[in-house]
């Protein structure tokens, strides 16, 4: 070969080897991996065939191959029978230029195929996880520029399989996190409630309608600033909208009567306890947090009115935030469709017929108009999580 046509070669094997390694460098899975050697290696090498061969239980994995025609994808095979599992144990390369005269081969595995010589690699030298192997169906010695660019490849494969597994732990432990906050959430939310109602199931069904509510609204156009990526924080904090009412003495909260307006003032404070005991939470924790943030803007504005009658604070239209219009639908139709100890529970359409009444007044007229859209999920939520 011309010199100058060497060279290109060489740059050319080099360009590929460093567009392998970069490939590699962020895979975000196993099979990730494996694709990149699978598709990328065997032009590299001049190879005939390659496998990835995984260690798995004491077995050679061979997970995947590309190959002329078919190798041992799937199969698995004990340490110490095969070729791959003699690289790996031993941590060192092999080359066998005849396959047939070498007794580390199980020679029955091999007679189906074609190869006739292999390279073999361990992935991760000092304690290998894996190994790349490569087969030619001719004999063949591959160079020491194909056994560098395996050993490269191997390498690379290594740090990209322990990216992988440092990256999936991360992963498992914020979902594990995340696991905990929600049922945080909702062991906090429970503890108010078992106060107030006689069953825990307002909490999960005020979520649902909330969820409904919101996608619904979502879905035909409204509220698309407010909405568009925080619809899942809206549902996990919509269980802390009456977490104030632990704060609210017995005497009043499980009054079997109607509250006097002294009895009433104390009652209306749970918004605003609520709000504060979050604001704490949040405090607490020394970092801002999306969820609580909006959890507090739920507990503080979900007895708010569109007309500006409501409490705490009389804030009027669209000066409630969003997330408190969505919750007040929900709270008040759960409210009447359900039983409580001072009241019997209302039908489905009488539920409907209030909340209609209420278009403007005190609801949202926009979510009312929705509201009346969706109203058969709210009934079919109810139904499901039913009280008793
Ligand atoms: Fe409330």
């Amino acid at each position: 070969m011309p010199s100058d046509a060497r060279k290109q070669v060489v740059a050319d094997s080099a360009y590929a080897l460093d567009e392998l390694t970069l490939k590699l460098s962020m895979a975000r899975g196993l099979d990730e991996v494996m694709e990149v050697v699978r598709r990328l290696a065997r032009p590299l090498v001049r190879a005939d065939g390659v496998t990835f061969v995984l260690r798995d239980n004491g077995m050679c994995h061979y997970a995947d191959e590309d190959a002329i025609s078919p190798l041992w994808k799937g199969q698995r095979f004990p340490m110490e029978s095969c070729i791959s599992g003699w690289a790996m144990l031993h941590g060192q390369t092999v080359v066998i230029e005849d396959i047939y005269a070498d007794a580390r081969i199980p020679h029955a595995a091999y007679r189906p195929t074609f190869v006739k010589s292999l390279a073999m690699v361990p992935v991760r030298q000092e304690d290998p996880i894996g190994a790349i192997g490569a087969y030619w169906a001719h004999r063949h010695v591959p160079s020491e520029g194909d056994l560098y660019a395996l050993q490269r490849i191997a390498n690379s494969a290594a740090v990209a399989m322990t990216n992988v597994a440092l990256f999936q732990s991360l992963i498992a432990a914020k979902e594990e996190a995340e696991r905990a906050k929600d049922a945080i959430i909702l062991a906090l939310a429970s503890l108010a409630e078992t106060r107030d109602y006689d069953t825990g199931d307002h909490i999960r069904r005020t979520q649902q309608y909330v969820r409904v509510l919101a996608e619904a609204c979502l879905a035909r156009g409204h509220g698309e600033d407010e909405l568009a990526g925080t619809i899942e924080l809206l549902i996990k904090s919509a269980p802390l909208h009456d977490i104030g009412k632990v704060g609210i003495p017995d005497s009043i909260l499980l009054k079997a009567g109607p509250l006097d307006e002294a009895e009433f003032t104390v009652m209306k404070t749970h918004a605003e306890l609520g709000r504060r005991a979050i604001a704490g939470a949040e405090e607490h924790l020394g970092t801002s947090s999306p969820l609580l943030r909006l959890a507090q803007e739920i507990a503080h504005t979900h007895h708010e009115r569109w007309d500006g009658a409501g409490y705490p604070c009389g804030l009027k239209g669209a000066d409630i935030p969003l997330s408190g219009r969505i919750m007040a639908v929900a709270d008040v139709y759960d409210a009447l469709v359900s039983k409580r100890r001072y009241k019997p529970a209302l039908p489905h359409l009488e539920a409907v017929a209030i909340i209609a009444a209420e278009r403007g007044h005190h609801f949202d007229p926009v979510l009312v108009d929705v509201f009346l859209e969706v109203a058969r999920d709210f009934e079919t939520i109810h139904r499901y999580f039913a009280d008793g």
